[in-house]
């Protein structure tokens, strides 16, 4: 690999600034670094107000806001989980660690998202919950899958690359029963490490409240309504400190301009690579006329046997991008628990062996996108 100084254009630089540093010093001299506290409620409320949710928790990663969905919605033992493959390893972890069984549907080869054809094939009496990922921002066809299934069966989607982002004019996060959100430093608003669970039903996050504080109603106590907090329910520790929520309250003011930078980029990159795509040198991701993305990833596909070299050759360019997923259907976790796979995954497949993402953030100069697009020419073209 390269020296961290030849490279010319970084794959990702998080978008933080002094507002994040200094509301970090405020948060340590107000002494105001455990969980729950004022920033941990402005965080919630602000989330809130985006996406119109009625709960909002903010918890340690998408990754524990998963988990917390599944267990405050009592997904275990004999139910079904539907999910893509082509996913970060934490959407199978947290049904594992239910004791539920992972049932992969394949991806449609346009959004990259769960096909809801064949989600109808996977569907069986024990499906609990259908987990479809909002790929790189772009939203699932939550319509289709939706229409697929019936209480007790529900949807919890995985929006940890999809903050601001709208299907039929509804924000993500708010259209299954539970939507999961990352605040990873990798991530379109970043605090580091974090994460918030939405909810639509009182009882459900009630019971995630409860889960979240080591199974204690402290809460409650710290809104005043018991006089002490016991323990309540099972739980574990999913609360993450206001050191991380003063941060990202900075983060929220400026989700807009993120946004529009981040919008402004990839349509940059899809204008400009057109005419690769014509020659057939590359694939370009879509945008489906009933969404609005959060711009999280953008990414292309070319030939299964020039990715990597592609990949090589930008970075001895000084271009640094990414392969995404290797699909959870052949990591080596999944082969040892659960042996060789018996359904077809094709796209998912073929998808994990093709994709390349490229920079995008708002610091990203037009000079440094050039860069990579001009490298994209030359290097796909001969
Ligand atoms: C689709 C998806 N879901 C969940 C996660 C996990 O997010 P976190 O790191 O906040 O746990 C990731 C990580 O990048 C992801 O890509």
């Amino acid at each position: 690999m390269r020296a961290r100084s030849e490279i010319v254009v970084p794959f990702n630089v998080p978008p933080l600034g002094d507002e994040e540093m200094e509301a970090a010093c405020r948060s340590i001299k107000e002494g105001a670094i455990g969980g729950g506290g004022k920033y941990t409620r402005l965080v919630e409320e602000r989330l809130r107000d985006m996406t119109g949710a009625s709960y909002a928790h903010f918890v340690t990663s998408c990754t524990h806001a998963m988990e917390l969905a599944l267990m405050a919605l009592g997904v275990g033992p004999g139910d079904e989980v539907i999910l893509p493959s082509f996913t970060f390893p934490s959407n199978v972890t947290c049904v594992v660690r239910q004791k539920a069984q992972p049932v992969f549907a394949d991806i449609d080869p346009v959004t990259w998202n769960l096909d809801p054809e064949d989600v109808a094939r996977c569907l069986t009496p024990r499906t609990r919950v259908v987990m479809p990922v909002h790929y790189a921002g772009h939203p699932a066809r939550l319509k289709e899958i939706a229409a697929l299934i019936r209480p007790p069966c529900v949807l919890v989607e995985d929006a940890a690359h999809a903050l601001g982002a709208s299907y039929l004019g509804r924000p993500v996060g708010t259209i299954g029963e539970a939507g999961c959100f990352s605040f990873h430093i990798t991530k379109n608003i970043t605090c580091g490490e974090g994460g918030a669970l939405l909810l639509r039903d009182r009882e459900t996050a009630r019971r995630a409240e409860f889960i979240r504080e080591k199974g204690t109603n402290r809460a409650q106590f710290l809104r005043g309504e018991v006089r002490h907090y016991s323990w309540v329910s099972e739980g574990s520790s999913f609360m993450a400190s206001d050191l991380l929520a003063v941060i990202l309250v900075e983060q929220l003011k400026k989700a807009e301009t993120i946004l529009a930078r981040r919008r402004e980029i990839w349509h940059g990159y899809a204008k400009a690579l057109t005419a690769l795509a014509a020659r057939g040198n590359l694939t370009l991701p879509v945008l489906e006329p009933s969404v609005q993305s959060s711009y999280h990833i953008f990414a292309i596909l070319v030939s299964p046997d020039r990715r990597d070299n592609l990949r090589e050759a930008l970075l001895a360019r000084g271009i640094e991008t990414a392969p995404h997923y290797t699909p959870l259907h052949s990591s080596p976790f999944w082969v040892r628990a659960f042996g060789t796979h018996q359904r077809p995954l094709p796209v998912t497949e073929r998808v994990g062996r093709s994709l390349l993402r490229l920079p995008i953030y708002p610091a990203l100069t037009s000079s440094q996108q050039e860069l990579v697009i001009e490298a994209l020419h030359e290097l796909l073209v001969s």
